[in-house]
């Protein structure tokens, strides 16, 4: 089967990666290749016609680091065509009042290029504040591996089977 799914992540102590992994998994080996921003250049982006983009928060409301250089190849790259799909890590206790906002900016950085799916229910979060809501809903998958670890499998077979439909 033709790898048509890329899974770009940032991660700086881990986490956003492993849930990359464990998204991957879900979708099928066959189906996604998982990509680390800080290693990616545009043509990878070209790749692939569905594209999931992970990040955590960090700095209070920014992307990870890796993705603020990227962010700029994002841009230029063409998205028209595709269907984008977004995940988020965060500290919901912590960081309550920036809750994903990270995944919030990556939102911002790619709505008006291409079609964004997979909106994700805020129910069983607990949290003030978040860039990461639009309309009601998460903009993508949101994760806390902080506070919600054991969520997290449950969470992501749940958001990929939903992509699925998307995702031909
Ligand atoms: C210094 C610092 C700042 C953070 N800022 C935020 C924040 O503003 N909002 C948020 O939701 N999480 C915040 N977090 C939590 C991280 O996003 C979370 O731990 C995430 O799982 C880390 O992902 P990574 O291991 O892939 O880098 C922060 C964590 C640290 C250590």
């Amino acid at each position: 089967m033709e790898k048509n799914i890329g899974i770009f992540y940032g991660s700086s102590t881990g986490s956003t990666e492993k849930v990359a992994e464990l998204l991957c998994n879900a979708f099928g080996q066959e189906r996604c290749m998982v990509i680390n921003v800080e290693d990616a250049s545009k043509a990878d982006l070209n790749k692939f016609a569905y594209l999931v983009l992970g990040t955590p928060t960090w700095e209070i409301g920014e992307m990870q680091e890796d993705w603020l250089d990227f962010i700029a190849e994002l841009k230029k790259a063409d998205l028209k065509k595709k269907k984008i799909a977004i995940f988020g890590l965060g500290d919901q206790e912590a960081s309550a009042d920036s809750f994903a906002d990270g995944a919030g900016r990556l939102y911002e950085a790619v709505a008006e290029k291409a079609t964004v799916v997979g909106a994700w229910p805020t129910e069983g979060y607990d949290f003030a504040k978040s860039m990461a809501i639009k309309d009601g809903k998460f903009v993508g998958l949101i994760i806390d591996e902080d506070n919600q670890k054991e969520k997290t499998p449950e969470r992501v077979n749940a958001w990929v089977k939903m992509l699925k439909k998307e995702f031909k």
